[in-house]
């Protein structure tokens, strides 16, 4: 496993619709081994393939809570309620900004053997399924942040991680 780079807000690829897996195979199983460990590397609670240039529906997620996901074409079946809060994404460093997600969501998506799980989510959850889902369709959260970016000091990051208000830092 190893660590791989981490494109920023600019590079095209994160603007393209992935494509779906068909068959797990040996490197889309190194992908995302490489996936989590890129994630856990940059201390960020999720990570899309697109963010290390592989347009492929895969999705990491590890929100803190003990359960680490990996989901493969992943698709949002249910969401319900809100929440406002600052976010952030390993592909645009050192900002964060407000976006309002649903505050409870259901996924359905393939687990990496390819066996189908449907994971529920609420809070910090909801809303790195959510952000994670809409990287593989090109989009970041930029796109629906209120009012203006604003910058986070490394100390700043520190303090959100322990209150579960960032996302991906
Ligand atoms: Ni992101």
């Amino acid at each position: 496993m190893a660590i791989r780079n981490i494109r920023v807000m600019g590079d095209r690829v994160l603007t393209k619709v992935c494509r779906p897996v068909e068959q797990m195979t040996d490197k889309i199983s190194t992908l995302i081994g490489d996936m989590f460990d890129t994630m856990y590397d940059a201390c960020g609670v999720g990570l899309a393939a697109p963010q290390v240039g592989i347009l492929k529906r895969i999705v990491v997620i590890d929100v803190g809570d003990g359960e680490a996901y990996c989901l493969i074409n992943p698709e949002i079946v249910e969401t319900s309620g809100s929440q406002t809060g600052d976010e952030g994404c390993l592909s645009v460093p050192g900002k964060a900004g407000k976006v309002t997600r649903p505050d409870h969501v259901v996924v359905r998506a393939l687990d990496e053997n390819m066996e189908p799980i449907e994971v529920t989510g609420e809070g910090l959850l909801a809303r790195a399924i959510c952000h994670e889902c809409e990287h593989l369709d090109g989009i970041l959260y930029v796109e629906h942040v209120e009012g203006e970016l604003h910058d986070v000091s490394y100390d700043e990051e520190d303090a959100f991680d322990e209150i579960d208000e960032l996302i991906e830092k």
